[in-house]
């Protein structure tokens, strides 16, 4: 079947260490749980789609180790189609180092390996997919210049979560995609901003994101919800369900649950206002924080 929602992006194997509390610099700490997930934020995404029941199709590369083929048996399982996603030789599959504190925060190092080798042929490649699908979905884990070029060819809704942020974004990243997506953290880089710790601050964070180009913004706000506004329309604040703290056990990839489940709703429910959208990705977001790693916690279409 053809995608509804296609990914072109990122695929990385999770080492998450569980520990009281973030080390500081130089600081050896005694951690008390490890894990490996699959991770990456675009294979993230595109399986929070999967879940809730959109047929997807993930653009990306793996090496050709062990972590590559276990990743595509993975993504098998999750229905996510991957005639496109390529494991090469001589390359390692992509790596993240996280960090999981015992208040459910976190911290992350990505070394990207093949994903690095993602580029502007395996648009020409997937062209298909691009004429098909609804809605596409990028990131910045994986070379912008392939991912400006995926943005140039689709003529479907486009969401660009530009993270990890980049302090210069290029205009034409926020000039071609229908919504852009970042967190706080994310939305201060891009503008300039000190920090962003309230509605209100975030609210002039996606006018200015506007001003630099971008058509419709989300800045994420983590248990405060999110903000949006487009061209069009004046800033909306929609809350997210409260989470009790002690239920929070890792926010890891809740922000790729929340654009997998807008993506999703986008390409099923295009007519429907994006406060709504944005309500139902803070649910799917909101679950994952209640549940260890990243995909392993995101809620299956039912659960809602
Ligand atoms: O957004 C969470 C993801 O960021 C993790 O899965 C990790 O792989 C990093 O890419
Ligand atoms: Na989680």
């Amino acid at each position: 079947e053809s995608p509804e929602v296609l990914v072109f992006g990122s695929a990385i194997i999770d080492f998450i260490c569980y520990t009281p509390r973030l080390p500081k610099a130089g600081e050896t700490l005694h951690g008390h749980k490890f894990q490996t997930g699959f991770g990456g934020k675009g294979a993230n995404q595109c399986v929070a789609a999967a879940r809730l029941g959109s047929h997807t199709a993930l653009i990306a590369k793996l090496g050709d180790d062990s972590f590559g083929q276990d990743y595509l048996r993975q993504l098998r399982a999750e229905y996510v189609n991957v005639e496109h996603v390529q494991p090469l030789p001589n390359q390692t599959t992509g790596i993240a180092q996280i960090a999981v504190s015992d208040e459910g925060e976190n911290n992350i190092i990505i070394v990207v390996g093949a994903n690095n080798a993602l580029n502007a042929s395996d648009v020409t490649a997937a062209a298909q997919f691009f004429d098909q699908a609804k809605v596409l979905v990028c990131q910045l884990e994986t070379p912008i210049e392939a991912t400006l070029h995926a943005l140039r060819q689709f003529k479907g809704i486009s969401i660009v979560n530009a993270a990890p942020a980049l302090e210069e974004t290029p205009g034409e990243l926020l000039q071609l995609s229908t919504i852009l997506c970042v967190n706080e953290t994310e939305a201060a880089l891009m503008t300039g901003m000190q920090s962003i710790n309230s509605v209100g601050e975030a609210n002039a964070a996606v006018e200015r994101l506007i001003e630099m180009g971008a058509n419709g913004v989300i800045i994420t706000l983590g248990k405060l919800g999110a903000v949006c506004g487009t061209k069009q329309t004046q800033c909306e604040h929609v809350p997210a369900p409260h989470v009790p703290p002690e239920k929070v056990v890792d926010t890891t990839g809740a922000g790729d649950a929340f654009i997998g489940a807008l993506a999703h709703n986008l390409a099923r429910y295009p007519k429907e206002a994006l406060t709504v959208h944005i309500a139902a990705a803070c649910q799917v977001a909101s679950k994952s924080v209640q549940l260890p790693g990243t995909q392993a916690s995101f809620p299956f279409g039912g659960d809602l």
